[in-house]
């Protein structure tokens, strides 16, 4: 035997001894850190997108944009003043008027199809400073985010030159230019599902990110300079409530199209209210997912885990009520709690993780607030209990149980991983349960019966209704609200009524 013969054969016998001793020592082991590589160039200091160019604030103010993991400053971004956002309301007319609403659908088509394939080129960037400005986790950003900004581009390019049948038998044309305020959950996929139809039918647009969220919305700028967009067709201008405000009054703003909370939701609609300005919202909710004995209880464990626990429960659409069938309680319960041990709470840019950073400090002070009156109120909390990131904005996942259907958590929307469990007896208790609130978002039916399934759908009053699968979404399906949840529909060919008018 040669010498390094011996040597391998030495090796490998005490590898095998070591991992025997190891089996039996380690039980438990944890994924070391795999954390997402990609370089994303993020300037010191940003502009806003008018005209095709980006300029500094005629305020000369700024503010910071922050990493919700760690508490660090990301960028300096323009804190627009009214000034501002008149500039780019008249970039978006001069578009509008002089090149945009004059091309023809297919040419129209054309860059929209080219912003989607340069969105799928840049996607790992993209998904990692979505992920670094906003605290979701990676995997999140980079395959459900990104892919689904890139489809409502695609889907929206193939409406660009087929707005002859949008509305059968009518001519359609466009509304001119369009303020769009946007929410800090999905940043760059709101950014997509108001500006990709928009644009598609013909429209101009001057887009407002959440304050919290802008980075991709800036970015998605650069695209549109690499993409060759006339100048003014897209204007991104940031800032916080104030700057939302000035492109509401906008006197030559021809429609608003906002998401976010119902409070600001309904000050909008007032202040709008006074102009003609045509309005659609997508406002909060308080979605129930109803379990049925007859589900396949361990597919309905991970459904509710995917409607309460994805995106930090930052999710307008979040499966924030669980109502299970009585005779089930205790087994999904039991399932349930054994799962949500298992979520991976932490550093958002690892792929092993499950939850990432709540968005802000304001948002994690009010989740805790909600939770601590929750726990006032009564009934069972449970938290799964787990070590958290020492700084950054952290929130471990938990659940009441057996609270009064008055309780605030059972009524108030939270936006975080915080689920309300309750039971029912019979369908029309559990429909009427469901039903039992200001909202009308979504709800998930879970149950072996089709039968079942289509006679609970039809008597929910909400505008997303999932059977056995939950927080599942497609550029080609409308979104959108019943009751204080909003109006108006975002995605499919109804996505795209709200930004034509019918002749
Ligand atoms: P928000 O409604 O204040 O913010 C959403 C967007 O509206 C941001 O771009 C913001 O700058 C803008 N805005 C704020 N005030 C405005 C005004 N007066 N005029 C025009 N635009 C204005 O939501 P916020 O404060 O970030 O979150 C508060 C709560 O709202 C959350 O805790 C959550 O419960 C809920 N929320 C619901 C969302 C949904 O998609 N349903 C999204 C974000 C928040
Ligand atoms: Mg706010």
């Amino acid at each position: 035997m040669t010498k390094k013969k011996t040597q391998k054969k030495t090796k490998e016998k005490t590898k095998a001894k070591s991992q025997k001793k190891n089996k039996s020592k380690t039980l438990k082991f944890n994924y070391a850190p795999a954390l997402e590589s990609t370089k994303v160039e993020i300037l010191e200091k940003y502009g806003n997108f008018i005209g095709g160019e980006f300029v500094a604030p005629k305020t000369g103010k700024y503010f910071d944009t922050v990493n919700p993991a760690d508490g660090k400053k990301l960028a300096s971004l323009a804190l627009s003043g009214s000034a501002d956002v008149d500039l780019a309301v008249k970039a978006a007319r001069k578009a509008f008027k002089s090149e945009w609403s004059q091309l023809t659908g297919s040419e129209r088509g054309k860059f929209l199809f080219r912003i989607a394939r340069i969105i799928q080129e840049r996607s790992r960037e993209l998904a990692v400073l979505e992920t670094l400005d906003g605290g979701k986790p990676i995997k999140e950003s980079r395959d459900v985010d990104i892919p689904l900004v890139a489809q409502h581009f695609f889907y929206n390019a193939g409406w660009a030159d087929k707005l002859d049948y949008l509305v059968p038998g009518k001519k359609v044309k466009p509304i001119g230019v369009c303020g769009q305020i946007i929410p800090w959950n999905f940043p760059m996929l709101m950014l997509a599902w108001k500006i990709a139809p928009a644009l598609a039918a013909g429209n101009t647009v001057v887009l407002k990110p959440a304050e919290q969220t802008s980075l991709t919305a800036l970015k998605f700028a650069e695209i549109c300079q690499e993409a060759g967009l006339p100048k003014g067709v897209v204007n991104i201008i940031t800032g916080a409530g104030e700057t939302g405000a000035a492109l509401v009054d906008h006197k030559d703003v021809n429609k608003i199209a906002f998401t976010g909370s119902t409070d600001i939701g309904k000050l909008i609609a007032r202040n709008a209210g006074k102009t003609n300005k045509k309005l659609t919202m997508e406002l909060g909710g308080k979605s129930a997912n109803i379990v049925f004995a007859d589900a396949a209880i361990d597919q309905a464990v991970e459904g509710i885990v995917a409607g309460i626990f994805f995106n930090q429960g930052h999710v307008c659409c979040a499966g924030s009520r669980l109502l299970i069938e009585e005779s089930v309680k205790d087994l999904v319960i039991k399932k349930l709690k054994a799962r949500m041990k298992q979520i991976r709470v932490g550093a958002p840019l690892d792929k092993n993780t499950d939850l990432g950073a709540i968005n802000s400090k304001e948002q994690l002070k009010k989740i805790r607030d909600l939770v601590k009156q929750g726990q006032k109120e009564g009934g069972e909390f449970w938290q799964v209990e787990t070590v958290l990131p020492t700084r950054g904005n952290f929130f471990a996942p938990c659940l009441f149980m057996d609270q009064s259907g008055s309780s605030t958590i059972a009524r108030e929307e939270v936006f975080g991983p915080v689920l309300s469990v309750s039971t029912f007896r019979t369908p029309d208790e559990a429909i009427a349960k469901a039903n039992d609130t200001n909202y009308g978002l979504a709800a998930g039916i879970w149950s072996e019966k089709g039968s079942k399934v289509h006679m609970v759908a039809s008597k929910l009053k909400a505008g997303i209704i999932w059977a056995n699968t939950y927080n599942k979404f497609d550029a080609t399906s409308p979104f959108g609200g019943f009751k204080e949840s909003g109006y108006g529909r975002e995605g499919g060919r109804h996505g795209v009524l709200p930004y034509v008018e019918v002749e």
